[in-house]
């Protein structure tokens, strides 16, 4: 099954480089929700550090391409290429700065931030051209996540009165993408009915075929009452399911509380306040859900993505014949890549085993 995260992830790679937006559409997993629910956050949770930009209002202001890759200790690449000079377990690599590794999460933070700056301006205004970010952690698990910019209502600043309207195309473009999953979050003190996430995820999804609820801040609910009925889905059913989760506030980030603590801390608040459904609640269930979740919708997308390949190699080739040399070096290395992928579906897409990974391996 690595093999086929590996193969998506390279796909997503050069999509992104030669900003083909759309040229074919890949299973990933988009976050959704209003301002401040919580997506960052989620997103740190699952990788386990904290780097992302954090504020109130908006602070995400450009779609974050997260790829997350499962990165086992004896397969430390960084080592590697420094001779062993440098030896770290994790680390993280933009798009845009290839040449670049950021052993630093705080540094991958500030590059986030100056990334946006760059590409969405320093004022509050969104960016529909995203950034693209990998981590190799041995401690993660392999996903690619897009954090968005978050639903807003009212616009701020000098933000644009339409705002709103700029801010639900973009993210209605990730999430009409029938190979994403959405992860729908939604603040476990506002009134579940409100939530704008469920109503975007419900337009695009309407069968909830692709939709996870994660329901955040079950530790500010009001004293008195709790969060089982909407967990269960009593209050709105959520056909994936709903996911409780408890992140860190922003005094626990005052106060340096790590994401392990907090784990911890998660663990033990749901034993203790919701023990019979404890174990289908917390960040570390999120993920194997998500993972799970990620992987069948894979091989779900894997008929269709074959033919997407094929009818776009019909397509490149034909420019190819017609321009011969004169084409540019990345059309031809996406030649490359798109014959060999299409070699790798054709011959594996009816079997069980997928060797993807092999051929692949010859051509990035
Ligand atoms: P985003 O705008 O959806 O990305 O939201 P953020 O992840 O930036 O979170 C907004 C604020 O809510 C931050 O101050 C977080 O610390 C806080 N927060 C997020 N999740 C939780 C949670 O589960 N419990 C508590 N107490 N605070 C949370
Ligand atoms: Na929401
Ligand atoms: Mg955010």
């Amino acid at each position: 099954m690595k093999e086929l995260f590996s193969v998506i992830n390279k796909l997503q790679d050069v999509f992104n480089t030669l900003n083909l937006p759309n040229s074919i559409q890949l299973p990933q997993i988009v976050m959704l929700g209003s301002q401040s629910t919580g997506k960052s956050s989620v997103l740190e949770s699952i990788v386990r550090r904290p780097f992302l930009p954090r504020g109130s209002g908006i602070v995400t202001r450009c779609p974050l391409v997260l790829q997350l890759i499962e990165c086992p200790l004896d397969d430390r690449k960084y080592r590697r290429e420094n001779n062993g000079t440098i030896d770290v377990k994790e680390w993280g690599e933009f798009l845009h700065a290839k040449d670049r590794i950021f052993t630093d999460f705080d540094e991958i933070r500030k590059e986030i931030e100056h990334q946006t700056d760059l590409i969405a301006g320093r004022n509050k205004g969104i960016c529909a051209e995203p950034i693209n970010l990998k981590i190799f952690s041995p401690e993660v698990v392999n996903l690619t996540l897009v954090d968005l910019p978050g639903i807003t209502k009212v616009s701020v600043g000098d933000q644009p009165e339409n705002i709103e309207d700029q801010i639900k195309s973009l993210v209605m473009e990730y999430i009409k993408n029938p190979n994403s999953i959405i992860l729908s979050v939604s603040a476990a003190n506002v009134d579940l009915a409100t939530s704008e996430s469920l109503k975007y995820a419900k337009e695009v999804d309407p069968d909830g075929k692709r939709t996870l609820a994660v329901l955040t801040k079950i530790d500010l609910m009001d004293a008195g009452t709790d969060a089982n009925e909407m967990l269960t889905g009593a209050v709105i059913p959520v056909k994936l399911g709903i996911v409780g989760v408890i992140n860190r506030s922003q005094l626990d980030i005052k106060n340096n509380k790590t994401i392990a603590e907090q784990l911890e801390d998660e663990k033990e608040y749901f034993a203790k306040n919701y023990k019979k459904i404890a174990s289908y609640n917390g960040i570390p269930y999120l993920e194997q859900r998500l993972s799970k979740l990620l992987m069948n919708h894979i091989y779900e997308c894997l008929p269709n993505l074959k033919k997407e390949v094929q009818m776009k190699l019909v397509e490149w080739q034909n420019i190819f014949d017609q321009c011969g040399e004169e084409l540019t070096n990345p059309d031809k290395i996406f030649m490359k890549i798109i014959t060999s992928i299409t070699n790798d579906f054709r011959g594996s897409i009816d079997g069980t085993t997928l060797k993807l990974e092999r051929n692949a391996k010859n051509v990035f």
